[in-house]
């Protein structure tokens, strides 16, 4: 298959970035993040998440994230939400778009979210059906989909009941969680197609962390099987809590710019995303992990 002509950047910084940060972030920086992402040309940005504040303390303001930002038309801020309690919080805070999330792994499931796949799958059919029902989008998220930290490998084929489910329940995408970053390119294609063979493919999405540095090359592959919608995350901020060891995800600085030399479409300005990459990692006085954003600074700042 050709390469997309098009591709959608999905940014996750603000949510899978940030609540992985030892340091409690304030809402007014993270707010000038999402405000200067979206200013860079991004459409997608996921804003927060209304998950148990005893399970992820940093993301637990995020009512004043939603509530103080400024936002702009043709742009969608959505949350992440894990249960009914969430989803309730997240429409009092005006989101209108929600993402479910489940895992591959029994261990995984456990771990995240305290319930079975099962039972995780029977949440996120009873949230959505009530977020479709109030008029709002929802994403689904599976987990774990290369392998388990807990359980080990995954069987592609594994994949492909679980994103039909998500689908059917009624969410418009499902995002494929390399949550430790342990894929090659060869498993992301029997992923993709093990996927692909249950749900069609513009509906999937590739969310890549950049532990083992595979990430570029498995969206690579991904592309190449026809996936047009990538996750990233500014400055290759980001891990999951549950996930040990898990670094950020593939930096977006890094995909736009591989995007960019092969002249696929994508709407975002380089330039202006690196800056916002620069305040972020600036406030958190901490490494900017986009090789990108790092070459492009020093050019300017000599
Ligand atoms: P639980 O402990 O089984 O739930 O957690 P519970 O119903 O017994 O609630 C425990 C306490 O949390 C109670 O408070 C609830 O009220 C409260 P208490 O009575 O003890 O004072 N609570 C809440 N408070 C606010 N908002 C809520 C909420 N729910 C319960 N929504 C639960 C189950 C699912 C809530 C918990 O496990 C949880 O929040 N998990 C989320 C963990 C998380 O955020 N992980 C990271 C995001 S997923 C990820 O990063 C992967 C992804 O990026 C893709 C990839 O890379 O693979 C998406
Ligand atoms: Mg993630």
């Amino acid at each position: 298959m050709s390469l997309p002509q098009r591709v959608k950047i999905f940014e996750v910084g603000p949510r899978d970035g940030l609540q992985n940060e030892p340091a409690p972030v304030d809402t007014a920086t993270k707010v000038e993040l999402i405000e200067q992402l979206a200013a860079a040309g991004v459409q997608a940005i996921e804003s927060g998440s209304f998950v148990s504040p005893k399970w992820v303390p940093q993301m637990a303001g995020s009512e004043a994230v939603f509530g103080t930002l400024t936002r702009q038309s043709g742009v969608t801020y959505s949350a992440l939400t894990p249960n009914m309690r969430g989803l309730e919080r997240a429409i009092s805070a005006g989101v209108t778009e929600v993402a479910v999330f489940i895992a591959a792994s029994e261990a995984f499931s456990q771990k995240n979210t305290n319930c079975s796949i099962a039972e995780g799958l029977a949440r996120a059919a009873e949230l959505t059906k009530v977020a479709r029902a109030e008029g709002l989008d929802v994403r689904g998220y599976i987990s774990v989909v290369a392998g388990c930290p807990y359980q080990g490998a995954i069987e592609p084929a594994t994949l492909a009941p679980l994103s039909k489910a998500l689908l059917d329940m009624g969410c418009y995408e499902i995002s494929l969680g390399d949550s430790t970053g342990v894929a090659t390119p060869g498993q992301t294609k029997a992923i993709v197609d093990a996927v692909a063979s249950a749900i069609p493919i513009n509906k999937v999405a590739m969310h890549c962390h950049n532990t083992y540095g595979q990430a570029l090359a498995n969206i690579y592959a991904a592309l190449e099987m026809g996936v047009a919608v990538i996750d990233s995350s500014v400055a290759g901020l980001g891990g999951c809590p549950y996930a040990p060891g898990a670094t950020g995800n593939v930096a977006t600085e890094d995909v736009v710019y591989m995007l960019n030399g092969m002249g696929i479409e994508h709407g975002i300005d380089l330039e202006k995303l690196v800056q916002a990459g620069d305040y972020i990692i600036t406030q958190l006085g901490r490494q900017n992990d986009s090789g990108v954003a790092r070459a492009m600074l020093a050019k300017t700042n000599n």
